[in-house]
């Protein structure tokens, strides 16, 4: 009789998660009811949301209880169809989790074309953060051509693309990354017409001359000790797109952060964005972004890593950048 392998939350962390707060634990197959699909996960992918999700509290996610399967999107082959729409062998991206095999409503998955784009990349450049860069591009910061991008996180799944996505709208794209590794991929691979370390000795500094017109888009990743360096550099009229804060959510202690003085002095416009808000974006983000990925115009790194008892510890080098593109485990051949 098959087993299925789920990993389970553990108990709630106070800052940085360990191992201990996950469990690895064998469990009854999912049986599908009727309008589910029967799943055999093939990809899992990791995101720096789901650390929000194993804190109780509000949010604009609901938490994982503790005991609770982690969740997360999946690639997928259907084993077992109870929706007529769906066939057994079709690959599907849905809501599949940190398990082995899932049943789950066949109107939360989308069948997926191979011949289209590779399967992965439905998790990636394809997927949720494809989305979440070209939402945070055009329906937020909205930049025109010629003016100054910084794309902080820009060698992963979110940076990379938004700021890609900007090259393409014809503006100046300043990255910011961890590592001269990642600095030279985000220039000489993604196209970024420079990319500073944060990691480095004298960043501001770096970042500063990286910008010599200032920065009229902040495409801002990860807060802390980078947007404070990014800050004093945002020009009158810039856009803020808030898009995530990495750096700050392992924070046990409110921080002494950058002065938001500046929104008002300069009327600069800092707005979070949430991509689920964003549904009617989804036809024109496919059909131009899988235009581009097709072309070759947007290239996508993906680190793979073997093997669902490995999730938890690739989930937690998130927080430490041991990630170098778009996270993904391969829970199956
Ligand atoms: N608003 C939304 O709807 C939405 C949707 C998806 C994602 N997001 C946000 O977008 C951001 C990027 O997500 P992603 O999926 O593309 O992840 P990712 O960039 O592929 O991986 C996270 C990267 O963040 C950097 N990082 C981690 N801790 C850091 C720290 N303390 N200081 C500076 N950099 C740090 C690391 O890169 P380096 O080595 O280069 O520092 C790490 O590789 C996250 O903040 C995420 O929460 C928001």
């Amino acid at each position: 009789m098959r087993r299925n392998r789920q990993i389970l939350l553990q108990g709630r962390p106070s800052g940085l998660p360990t191992l201990d707060h996950f469990r690895l634990v064998e469990s009854p197959m999912p049986q599908p009811k009727e309008g589910e699909l029967l799943v055999r996960n093939v990809l899992l992918s990791l995101d720096p949301y789901m650390r929000g999700m194993m804190d109780e509290g509000k949010s604009y996610i609901p938490p994982v209880p503790v005991g609770g399967v982690m969740r997360g999107e999946t690639v997928g082959e259907v084993v077992e169809t109870r929706d007529p729409r769906f066939a057994a062998g079709e690959i599907v991206v849905g809501p599949g989790h940190w398990q082995e095999y899932a049943s789950f409503r066949a109107a939360r998955a989308r069948q997926l074309d191979p011949a289209a784009a590779p399967v992965s990349t439905a998790l990636g450049v394809l997927g949720m953060p494809g989305k979440t860069a070209y939402v945070g591009l055009f329906k937020i910061a909205k930049p025109k051509p010629g003016e100054t991008v910084v794309v902080s996180a820009a060698s992963g799944a979110v940076g990379a693309a938004a700021g890609q996505m900007a090259k393409i709208h014809g503006c100046r794209v300043v990255g910011i990354a961890g590592g001269a590794a990642k600095c030279r991929y985000v220039t000489g691979e993604l196209g970024f017409d420079a990319c500073v370390d944060h990691r480095a000795p004298g960043f501001a500094e770096e970042l500063a001359r990286a910008c010599p017109d200032g920065i009229d888009v902040d495409f801002e990743n990860v807060g802390g000790g980078v947007l404070a360096a990014v800050w004093p550099l945002l020009n009158d009229f810039a856009r803020v797109a808030l898009c995530g804060l990495i750096a700050e959510y392992n924070d046990t202690a409110p921080r002494a952060g950058p002065s938001l003085g500046p929104v008002l002095e300069k009327r600069i416009e800092v707005r979070g964005f949430i991509v689920i808000d964003h549904e009617e974006v989804t036809p024109d983000f496919l059909r131009e972004t899988t235009q581009w990925v097709r072309e070759g115009r947007i290239r996508c790194r993906e680190h793979f890593v073997d093997g669902l008892e490995r999730a938890p510890e690739a989930f937690l080098g998130l927080f430490e950048g041991r990630n170098f593109g778009k996270l993904i485990v391969r829970v199956a051949s």
